[in-house]
């Protein structure tokens, strides 16, 4: 645990200390829910996962992360992500704002033997407790619905290294016509009223922080097969129709770009130059 005293800022900022009432929400929410998110970083690669192409394409971003980096995971949850982006020889610093979460982390990372790699601390992702130029690599699985990105992105900026990476591998966002209804049902509207979905123009304003983004969006018409995913796709029908389904979004999203804005979720990837940017003349 001694590495944590290099990387703080002479003064860390304490979670409990000034959090604005939308992250007090957000904490209250995971520490009272406790259902599993679905995706995981290097989770099931079997064809009944409907989200197989985006996490596939989130693993392909990834590429061999485990090279003794230095990892800041937000939104951490309960570390199941912080134990794989640990590797065999990286060290991730695994945040979150809800401590209930956390103790769950807490007791995966020690179940893991991986306590000298994996260190859980509770921290809210907008104000962030690191000094600048720390972190080679920055995970967040599906939180930037959670964050005000305005504040966010500056923040996630500073702690990356020059050259350094931030990974958002699964992006759910605002307008697929299908989930807007899906959202507004009672059992998931509560949900609803502390997520600000991203789109593509909060992507683009996120963008501004940075020094590079690649982001590519997924599943579009393909939704509505979802559920045959989840009960045939482990049968020869249901592979073929979901694989076809994906592969025509796929099709479509590749001639019809605008349609990008539609889709269910985005995988992001931003960059931090290796040396500064030359001023603009
Ligand atoms: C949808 S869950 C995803 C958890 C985990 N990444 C996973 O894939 O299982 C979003 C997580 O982000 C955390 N979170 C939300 N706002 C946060 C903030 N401002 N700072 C740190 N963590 C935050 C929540 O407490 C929650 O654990």
């Amino acid at each position: 645990m001694k590495h944590i005293d290099v990387l703080f800022e002479e003064n860390p900022r304490s979670v409990s200390r000034d959090l604005a009432e939308p992250c007090r929400e957000v904490r209250k929410y995971f520490d009272q829910e406790v259902r599993k998110h679905p995706s995981c970083l290097l989770g099931n690669i079997s064809p009944s996962n409907f989200l197989l192409p985006s996490e596939t394409h989130a693993r392909k971003l990834l590429g061999d992360y485990d090279n003794g980096a230095c990892i800041l995971e937000v939104g951490c949850g309960d570390c199941v992500d912080s134990l794989t982006l640990a590797g065999r020889h990286n060290r991730v610093w695994a945040i979150d704002i809800s401590e209930r979460r956390l103790s769950d982390g807490r007791q995966n990372v020690i179940a893991a033997g991986k306590a000298d790699q994996v260190f859980p601390l509770c921290m809210d992702a907008t104000r962030l407790a690191f000094s600048d130029n720390t972190f080679d690599l920055i995970v967040g699985n599906s939180v930037l619905l959670f964050l005000d990105i305005e504040v966010f992105a500056p923040e996630c900026y500073r702690v990356l290294k020059p050259g350094g990476r931030a990974i958002f591998p699964n992006e759910s966002m605002a307008l697929h016509p299908l989930m807007k209804l899906r959202r507004a049902l009672p059992q998931v509207s509560a949900r609803e009223r502390i997520a600000r979905r991203i789109t593509i123009d909060s992507i683009n304003r996120m963008s501004r922080h940075f020094d590079g983004v690649m982001h590519r969006e997924f599943y579009l018409w393909s939704v509505l097969l979802a559920p045959l995913a989840a009960r045939y796709g482990s049968t020869r029908f249901g592979a073929t129709a979901v694989h076809f389904a994906h592969t025509f979004d796929d099709f479509l999203l590749r001639i019809v770009p605008r349609f990008r804005k539609y889709c269910w979720i985005s995988v992001l990837e931003f960059h931090k130059a290796a040396s500064p940017p030359l001023p603009r003349s």
